[in-house]
């Protein structure tokens, strides 16, 4: 089969026949139909992001974190597990995945891992979903413990996780939602998400945008420089979630700041987590999605070709990026 690998010292992105994978007896093997794109690809490619065992499957020159595909085949069932046909899932089903090696043509994914993808949602825009909600709903409900009326911020809110992280602080019941952009012109796509207020973080600080006590709940995907900054408009006993670092991954802090409002900094990745913790989350969000999907779409910024994924890879890079880069594979 074909599968996206980065090739060698040149680092680039080519399309690679590989061997098909094995089927475990937990999984699923899936023909997939589309691959999101995520900034950690590209960090994972100059070496800065290096997955582990649970949530990389697939040799390390894999490329894809997320995808959504029909189930070909499941494996044998293993007793008292609930997986093979019992699983839920059958031959010809669309489902979405946050997994290793993704851009290829067959994933083997553990079924506990999987999420079947409603009938309104089209196979492309599954792709670019599984990772954005795993990482924000974990975000807003395990982690922040979100509470109705809740003022959430956003930062970096046009990036591919921050789009999803918007719509679903609102499907969750947020009182207010603030998004932070740099871009003017992505200004009403936040709005028509859901966000009642966006600051463009180019033209000014948030302390300064917003003042003290704006915020309950901060899912930060910029960090750097900006974290000591947005520290000044929470509230006291915010939330403040450090999920990503566009912005940079030093800082300076004030912690007396910190003491004094009984802030709590809480980071988070999926790095390192145990198999069963992502099940759980899994679990939870299986749940969740048939509510959750009415309100909650990805953004697509564009569908490139499998057989072009430097062209991909450059968009991930540029300032107008909004939205998710999907490849398409079959
Ligand atoms: N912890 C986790 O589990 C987890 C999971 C998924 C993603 N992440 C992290 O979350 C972040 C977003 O990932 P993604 O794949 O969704 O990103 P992405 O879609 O590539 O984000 C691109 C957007 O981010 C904004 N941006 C870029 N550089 C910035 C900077 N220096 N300061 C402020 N904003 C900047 C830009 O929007 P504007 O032009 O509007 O400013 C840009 O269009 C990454 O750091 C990623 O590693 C973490």
């Amino acid at each position: 089969m074909r599968a996206l690998v980065t090739e060698g010292r040149s680092r680039r992105w080519v399309v690679a026949e590989v061997p098909p994978p094995d089927i475990g007896p937990h999984e699923v093997l899936v023909e997939v139909v589309a691959a999101g794109l995520n900034r950690a690809d590209l960090l994972m490619r100059e070496g800065s992001y290096v997955p582990t065992s649970a949530d990389w499957n697939v040799p390390l020159n894999r490329v894809g974190f997320e995808m959504a595909g029909r189930v070909r085949t499941v494996g044998p069932r293993v007793p008292g597990t609930g997986s093979g046909f019992g699983s839920g899932f059958g031959p010809g089903q669309l489902v979405m995945a946050q997994t290793g090696g993704a851009c290829a043509e067959l994933v083997a994914v553990d079924h506990r891992l999987l999420l079947p993808v409603p009938e309104a949602v089209t196979a492309t825009e599954a792709a670019g979903l599984p990772s954005a909600l795993l990482t924000e709903y974990d975000a807003l409900t395990e982690i922040a413990r979100i509470r109705p009326a809740d003022r959430v911020l956003i930062t970096g809110a046009t990036s591919g996780v921050g789009l999803v992280g918007v719509q679903l602080a609102r499907a969750l019941g947020a009182g207010t939602v603030i998004a932070t952009t740099r871009s003017a012109a992505k200004t009403e796509l936040l709005r028509s998400l859901g966000a009642d207020r966006v600051i463009d973080t180019s033209t000014t600080g948030l302390t300064e945008a917003l003042g003290p006590d704006a915020y309950d709940v901060c899912l930060d995907h910029v960090g750097g420089v900006q974290v000591a900054d947005l520290m000044g408009a929470a509230a006291t006993s915010a939330r403040i979630v450090q999920i990503g670092r566009l912005g940079g991954d030093r800082t300076e802090l004030d912690l007396e700041l910190l003491a004094a409002r009984r802030l709590r900094l809480i980071g988070t990745t999926f790095r390192g987590r145990e198999a069963d913790e992502l099940h759980t989350l899994v679990a939870h969000l299986r749940t969740a999605l048939p509510g959750l999907l009415s309100d909650v779409r990805a953004v697509i910024d564009s569908v490139r070709a499998f057989t072009a994924p430097e062209d991909a890879a450059e968009r991930l890079t540029q300032p107008g990026l909004t939205g998710k880069v999907v490849l398409r594979i079959a």
